[in-house]
């Protein structure tokens, strides 16, 4: 998904350092073409050899030295794609914040035009710093990217905020950036997932085996391509995507309440949350006892979300819908499709290997409304997410992606 892509990948001195040797393989095995910036401390941390051997190119470290060139700085910015800092310490940050261009890594963030992801770590004290936060916030408003950091324990022991985002994280928002696109800018896109939670009493609950990761992934690359995103998710064990609104949700009713809440001000919405049909007619309030025999739990429909948001279509909006069927989902999808007011149902058959739930990758096919479907290959979700929302962009008038 890189091929042809040129990452320049800064590294700086946190202890999440040997993360960056991981980072670097990952690109690699993506097909981009790397080249790694050392600051002086990040040596301290892992040795430039390391980062040589897994990029496959020589590390640069110092603005002056062993290079014929005296312009490194300048011949990287034009040659990069992406500049990606894994990990950011306070300092990097506070000085890309503050104009400083005092080593090579820093002189080359300020020469680059494209788009930098900055990937934070650091202990959560100096995260949580009003300074940090304000220099965060203040790239941020520039343009500057941001990816994690992520919450919990970090390498001196102490718990919060601050530890380096999963390299899988990181190569996917490089991933996202290369593609270059800006086109969902100013946008607005909800996405649902994940399952609901339908409680029969006080400890148990109906649920079904979705994980979330198709609708994350949709929220994600949406984010990617410059839109607001409102991402309204069931329990899942899938971290908090940053960059967008998160709004947790447990039963198909508060899902419901949710999107219909904020569904005047979305422009797209993707319905990719399993949403429990049936519920429970009654919630005991003490635990259900055991009994001798069956025991009969009374269902009631929950209310279609989907064809909620259908009937109450605003022109212009574009509306998403999932099928996960066993069996050929064509048919089933194209009937959801025509009942519920979706512009484009994507189907899967969920007992197919590399489709199912808590898979990396899914197997989809695209149905219209008028008959067309398009099947994909077996791909990566965010993969999936990516051709979903071109598609969107078909559908609203626009041009799709790259
Ligand atoms: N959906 C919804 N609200 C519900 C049930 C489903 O919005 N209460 C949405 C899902 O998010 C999905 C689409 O409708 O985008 C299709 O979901 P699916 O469960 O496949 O459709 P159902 O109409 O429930 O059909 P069935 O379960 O009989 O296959």
């Amino acid at each position: 998904m890189l091929g042809g892509k040129t990452v320049i990948l800064g590294v700086t001195g946190s202890i999440a350092a040997y993360r960056a040797a991981d980072v670097a393989g990952q690109l690699v095995r993506h097909g981009a073409e790397v080249h790694v910036i050392m600051t002086r401390a990040a040596r301290e941390f892992i040795s430039p050899l390391t980062m040589e051997s897994i990029s496959g190119n020589p590390v640069r470290t110092e603005m002056f030295a062993g290079h014929s060139g005296a312009m490194v700085h300048l011949d990287l910015a034009r040659s990069g794609d992406v500049v990606v800092v894994a990990p950011a310490t306070a300092n990097v940050i506070g000085k890309v914040a503050g104009g400083v261009a005092d080593d090579l890594l820093t002189t080359l963030v300020l020469a680059f035009a494209g788009p930098v992801l900055l990937c934070p770590a650091m202990n959560p004290a100096m995260y949580a710093n009003p300074i940090v936060q304000r220099n965060i916030r203040e790239l941020q408003e520039l343009g500057y990217r941001f990816c994690g950091p992520e919450a919990g324990r970090v390498a001196c022991g102490d718990e919060g905020r601050g530890r380096l985002a999963p390299p899988e994280s990181i190569v996917e928002r490089v991933i996202g950036l290369t593609k270059g696109v800006d086109d969902l800018r100013g946008v607005r896109v909800m996405v649902t997932a994940g399952a609901t939670r339908e409680p029969l009493d006080p400890v148990r609950y109906l649920t079904n085996r979705s994980s979330g990761r198709m609708g994350y992934a949709v929220a994600r690359a949406a984010r990617d391509r410059g839109a607001d995103v409102v991402l309204v998710s069931g329990p899942t064990s899938l971290p908090d995507p940053d960059g967008l609104t998160l709004v947790p949700v447990e039963t198909a009713s508060e899902m419901f309440e949710a999107v219909r809440h904020r569904l005047p001000e979305s422009d797209i919405l993707v319905m990719a949350a399993a949403v429990a049909d049936y519920r429970p007619a009654e919630v005991a309030r003490k635990k259900i006892k055991k009994q001798d025999g069956r025991l009969t739990v009374e269902l009631e429909p929950t209310a279609d979300i989907l064809a909620y948001a259908g009937r109450h279509k605003k022109p212009g909006r574009v509306m998403v819908g999932f099928a996960a069927e066993t069996g050929d989902p064509v048919e089933y999808a194209m009937e959801k499709a025509r009942k519920k007011g979706a512009d484009l149902m994507v189907g899967n058959d969920v007992t197919r290997p590399g489709a199912g739930f808590d898979v990396e990758t899914n197997l989809v096919v695209f149905v219209f409304p008028d008959g067309r479907c398009i099947r994909l290959p077996q791909m990566d979700k965010y993969e999936v997410a990516w051709r979903v929302l071109d598609e969107v962009l078909t559908i609203r008038g626009g041009v799709a992606g790259a």
